[in-house]
C-alpha cells in the first residue's frame, strides 16, 4: 500500500510540474506584433543632391580654370586610385559623371560617402556593380569644389548630349 502511495504522489508532482511549465512557456509567448522591413523614405531633394551637407542648390559661377586645376591634382592624388576619366576601373568611370549627377549630389557624395553607400537608390546601384564602398577620402567641403570644377570643366568639352 506504501509503495503505491508513493508512486501516486510521484506521478501527481511530475504532472502538476509539466503543466507549470507548459503554461508558463504560453504566457511568455506573448503575441509581439511583426516587424516590417522598413525602408527610409527619400525625399525629392534627397534624390536629386544625395545626402550630405549641402542642401541647398549652389549657385554656380562660370567655370574656372585654375580652380580646374587644382581640383585635377587632387582627383589624381585622392581618387585615380580608384576612378578612371573614361574605363570602369574599381569605381565608375568619371568623366561624364556630371551627366548621371547634380553638382551638389556629386560634393555630397564625394564628402560622405558612407550615408549615400547606405541611403541612395543610385549608390546603392552601383555598389551592387563594383561590390566595392568608396572610402572617406577626408575631403573638406573646398576640396570637393576644386574636384567639382575639374569634372564641370570636362563635362563642358564633352559633345553636345543630343549628338
Ligand atoms: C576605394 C576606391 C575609391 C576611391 C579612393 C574613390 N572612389 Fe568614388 N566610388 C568608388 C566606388 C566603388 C563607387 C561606386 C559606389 C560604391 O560602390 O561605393 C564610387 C562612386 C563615386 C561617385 C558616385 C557617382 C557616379 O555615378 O559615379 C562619385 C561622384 C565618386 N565616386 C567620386 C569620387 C571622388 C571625387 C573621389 C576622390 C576624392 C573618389 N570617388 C574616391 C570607389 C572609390
Amino acid at each position: 500500500m506504501k509503495k503505491t502511495n508513493k508512486l501516486l504522489l510521484g506521478l501527481t508532482a511530475l504532472l502538476l510540474i509539466s503543466t507549470t511549465i507548459t503554461s508558463c512557456r504560453g504566457d511568455s509567448k506573448s503575441d509581439k506584433p511583426q516587424e516590417l522591413g522598413s525602408k527610409p523614405d527619400i525625399s525629392a531633394w534627397e534624390m536629386e543632391n544625395g545626402f550630405g551637407m549641402v542642401k541647398t542648390k549652389l549657385n554656380l559661377p562660370p567655370i574656372n580654370p585654375e580652380l580646374a586645376k587644382k581640383g585635377e591634382k587632387l582627383f589624381e592624388s585622392k581618387c585615380a586610385s580608384c576612378h578612371k576619366l573614361d574605363e570602369k576601373y574599381a569605381g565608375p568611370a568619371q568623366r561624364d559623371v556630371l551627366r548621371r549627377i547634380s553638382p551638389e549630389f556629386f560634393i555630397n557624395m564625394v564628402i560622405n560617402p558612407d550615408e549615400n553607400i547606405e541611403k541612395h537608390p543610385h549608390i546603392k546601384e552601383l555598389l551592387g556593380i563594383y561590390m566595392l564602398k568608396m572610402t572617406n577620402q577626408n575631403v573638406n567641403f573646398n576640396d570637393a569644389r576644386q574636384i567639382l570644377e575639374y569634372f564641370r570643366l570636362l563635362e563642358s568639352e564633352l559633345p553636345s548630349k543630343t549628338n
